[in-house]
């Protein structure tokens, strides 16, 4: 019997169309186990509670940061150990990240994770430490980027930016684009009326972010973006709702 069975995986290993199809066959399989659950992608990841989209500001603020780097050196994902959790909060789960295009995990650190920045610090802190950040930690390696709370903020066509990510899939309405610009401003002037963007946006944070209340800057957007991460999953509601097991 076990001889048989030798004497059969001969014949494959010794004739190469065979074994190349079989080899093929094998691959096929592996692969397919691997890719398909991407097709449903949409099921895959698991809703949470209190995702949403980016503000149109936050989403300037995001612009800034790739535009800027920030993710060579910071990464955007607590992962599920013990040293990470405590020093950073509850790791990161999948859906806080489904709406970013291109998500911003990160692989190096050599700053820390910001993954749940948001609330960590007061604005004046971000906006000190941004501008220059020895002034606040002596001994940071981090670049200042004081030019920021210089450059006014690149308002107009940020609706064509929603556009964009509602065709990669983030369901921002066709009122969130059509009031894009509306909306970014309402958010960093304390004195408009805030409903609809709260409305669209729950738990959108609203203020002047960079402590110049003359000049929607890129700093504004930068922090208000910073502020956000982390916020907005309620993850002690989401612990008292867990049933026990
Ligand atoms: C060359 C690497 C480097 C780059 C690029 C960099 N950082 Fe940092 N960052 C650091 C280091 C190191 C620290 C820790 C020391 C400190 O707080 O300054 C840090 C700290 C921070 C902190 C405080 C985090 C905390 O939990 O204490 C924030 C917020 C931050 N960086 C934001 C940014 C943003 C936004 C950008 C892009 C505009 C950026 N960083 C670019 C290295 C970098």
């Amino acid at each position: 019997m076990a001889t048989r069975i030798v004497d059969q995986h001969k014949r494959i290993e010794r004739n190469v169309t065979v074994l190349a199809i079989l080899a093929f066959i094998a691959v096929a399989i592996g692969g397919i186990v691997e890719i398909a659950p991407l097709f449903w992608i949409d099921s895959t990841v698991e809703k949470v509670d209190g995702v949403r989209p980016h503000t149109p500001l936050e989403l300037a603020g995001r612009d800034i940061y790739v535009r800027e780097g920030c993710y060579s050196c910071h990464s955007q994902q607590v992962r599920p150990f013990r040293d990470e959790v405590e020093r950073y909060g509850h790791y990161s789960l999948a859906a806080e990240s489904m709406y970013d295009h291109p998500f911003q995990w990160g692989s190096k650190r050599t700053g820390p994770d910001l993954a749940r920045v948001g609330g960590r610090y007061s604005d004046e802190w971000h906006v000190q430490h941004l501008k220059d950040p020895r002034a606040v930690v002596p001994e940071s390696v981090m670049p200042p980027y004081a030019f920021l709370a210089e450059r006014p903020l690149a308002v107009k066509g940020i609706g064509d930016h929603l556009t964009a990510l509602r065709r990669a899939g983030v369901p921002y309405s066709d009122d969130a684009v059509r009031n894009a610009e509306t909306d970014l401003l309402a958010q960093v002037d304390p004195d408009a009326d805030h409903d609809d963007l709260l409305k669209r946006y729950p738990r959108a944070q609203v203020r002047d972010f960079d402590g110049n209340p003359d000049a929607v800057t890129e700093m504004d957007a930068l922090v208000a973006y910073l502020q956000m991460l982390g916020t907005l999953v309620d993850f002690d509601a989401a612990k008292a709702q867990e049933q026990p097991r």
